[in-house]
């Protein structure tokens, strides 16, 4: 029942119109355990792969490398539709939200500013026929949307672009809370 009606408060908050701004929580953390490509459209893409690997004892961090066949510039568009784990299998979460990549890099949804960091990824336009190469990411689960309840998670990042779906990206990650005794 408790669970249910969170469920239905997170579908409340994201149907509201994308305040990204609102992506701030320090309730829970998020946990990276693996992402990878699930498939690439070759008619728009040369190539795109990522490789998780654990950085130490408790953080998994992603390189990737993308090379669009396309100019996409700053036309991308992201898609996240969530999967929640229970009896036995990934069930459709009803948790779904879709802006322009360079919207979500703006407000730092999940810390995507820190892949400024490291590779040649130069920010929000995406330039055709070259390695972008992208490393040493790990999410920051700070910039998040509250509200998501603990369990672990399938998070599937469609990429499009004008209707198009190029890549898609499998993220599997867990959200914990600190137990109150
Ligand atoms: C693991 O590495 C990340 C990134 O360098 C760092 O933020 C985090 O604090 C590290 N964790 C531990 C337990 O050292
Ligand atoms: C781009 O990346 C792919 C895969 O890692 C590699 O095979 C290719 O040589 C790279 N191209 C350039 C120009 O670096
Ligand atoms: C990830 O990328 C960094 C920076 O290019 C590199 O030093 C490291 O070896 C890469 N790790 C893996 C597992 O590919």
């Amino acid at each position: 029942m408790k669970v249910f009606v969170v469920l239905l408060y997170v579908v409340g908050v994201l149907s509201q119109g994308l305040n990204l701004d609102k992506f701030r929580q320090h309730d829970y953390r998020l946990i990276l355990e693996r992402a990878n490509i699930l498939r690439y459209d070759k008619e728009y893409m040369n190539y795109a792969k990522i490789i998780p690997f654990k950085c130490n004892r408790t953080d998994v961090a992603l390189n990737a490398t993308l090379n669009f066949k396309i100019n996409v510039g700053s036309d991308l568009v992201v898609m996240l539709q969530a999967y929640r784990f229970a009896s036995n299998e990934y069930r459709l979460f009803p948790m779904r939200m879709q802006d322009k990549f360079c919207n979500f890099l703006k407000a730092n949804v999940a810390g995507t500013q820190r892949l400024l960091n490291c590779g040649n990824f130069g920010g929000c336009l995406l330039a055709s026929n070259t390695n972008i190469t992208l490393c040493n990411f790990i999410p920051d689960g700070s910039k998040f949307p509250p509200l998501i309840p603990s369990g672990s998670y399938k998070m599937d990042l469609h990429a499009l672009y004008s209707n198009n779906e190029l890549y898609v990206i499998e993220a599997y990650v867990k959200i914990v809370r600190p137990e109150v005794k």
